[in-house]
């Protein structure tokens, strides 16, 4: 047990179900729009990285969207794959005729969106979960219900809507943070207040507004979820939302759970993403951004030379990457060794010291690697001829 079980915090090494949303809500990015065969291959690389439930699509937004949806459940045998509805009839046949088994379900439940989106009453909602849950059931789908702007909603309130869900027929509830205005400590505290209230698995849906969607999803977890919706690189709507490699490695690294997810996959389905999406990584982004695993002080390359997890929390390779070292006005003597042992370059203390000079009084905003440091090597070598 881990030191968070005496907070009533769930610390078991529990398998935690990985929903991905990176095709529906990623591809609500604003600016961002997969072609059909990019939504392939992405959800191939999504199967691929051990992925169990994949929200293709929302059928109902377009024939594209059907055809695609259609599509990839036609393809994909590994994963489940997934379609949003709302809650009204014509949705829900639209997931039907794609062939899928299993659909995801949502009304907005929060006062602010019954009363100035839908303009429906809290009775009319419930009217309209109970029929569509019902009507889904009855066409044989798996139905995970979510109550959209749960976080802003009225507590009673969403424990009946919950309770009308499960009695409907919901096999799985989500827990939808909208416009992520939880902390961790709410996100967990909701969770495991709604999880005495009902006996369902529960997901969590967080998006990033505050920049805690991964902090959110994992507190989620321990506060009783056994389900995190996330996007690969955590694209979606706004801020975007929980990030694919964020949480299924610390749920994995600091929280004792266990995913089916193949961590060395990480990186390439990232890139391709990325790619696809047209959304740069920022370079300082957890596990993927190009500096994730760059190291520049002297001090830091010292201790990873000498011992890697001195400046890593992980190791690189478990999630498709590579640990790079960088030189600049930052770096000491074990960077410039390290980069001629590495090409069996040999030099004396005098020429890395003149090396080192060299680099440090570069004003330049420029970048060196390795090759430059080999050439600069070579040239005080022929100079020294
Ligand atoms: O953020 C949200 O509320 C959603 C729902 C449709 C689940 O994406
Ligand atoms: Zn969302």
């Amino acid at each position: 047990m881990g030191i968070y079980s005496k907070n009533g915090m769930d610390t078991s090494n529990k398998r935690v179900t990985v929903f991905d949303t990176t095709l529906r809500d990623g591809e609500q990015s604003p600016g961002t729009k997969f072609s059909f065969k990019e939504k392939l291959k992405i959800a191939s690389a999504l199967e691929d990285m051990g992925v169990d439930i994949i929200e293709a699509g929302f059928p109902a937004v377009s024939n594209d969207e059907f055809h695609s949806v259609r599509e990839i459940n036609s393809v994909t045998s590994r994963s489940t794959v997934c379609g949003l509805s709302r809650c009204n009839d014509n949705d829900i046949y639209s997931v039907i005729n794609t062939g899928l088994n299993y659909i995801h379900i949502f009304i907005a439940t929060s006062d602010i969106h019954l009363r100035n989106k839908l303009k429906i009453t809290r009775e009319e909602a419930i009217e309209k979960i109970k029929k569509s849950i019902e009507n889904a059931k009855k066409a044989g789908l798996y139905v995970e219900f979510s109550a959209e702007d749960a976080t802003r909603t009225d507590m009673d309130f969403l424990i009946k809507v919950f309770k009308e869900a499960k009695a409907s027929g919901a096999s799985k509830i989500n827990i939808p943070d909208t416009v992520g205005v939880m902390n961790p400590i709410s996100m967990m505290n909701l969770i495991s207040n709604i999880k005495e209230n009902i006996k369902i698995p529960i997901s969590v849906h967080c998006h990033n507004d505050f920049g805690l969607a991964t902090a959110n999803s994992i507190f989620g977890v321990l506060g009783g979820a056994s389900q995190v919706q996330v996007t690969v690189n955590g694209i979606g709507e706004r801020a975007g939302n929980a990030s694919f490699e964020e949480v299924v490695t610390s749920l994995s690294a600091f929280m004792n759970k266990k995913t089916s997810i193949d961590f060395s996959k990480i990186y390439k389905t990232s890139k391709m993403v990325s790619e696809y999406s047209g959304m740069e990584i920022q370079k300082n982004k957890a596990i993927t951004g190009e500096n994730a695993f760059s190291h520049e002080a002297g001090i830091h390359v010292n201790g990873i030379i000498n011992y890697p997890a001195t400046y890593e929390a992980i190791n690189p390779e478990l999630v498709g990457r590579q640990r790079n070292i960088v030189i600049g006005k930052h770096s000491g003597k074990s960077s410039i060794q390290w980069v001629l042992n590495k090409n069996n370059m040999k030099c004396s203390d005098e020429e890395i010291k003149f090396i080192l000079d060299e680099i440090k009084s570069d004003n330049s905003k420029r970048v060196l690697g390795e090759k430059d440091i080999i050439n600069m090597a070579n040239t005080i070598k022929i100079k020294g001829d």
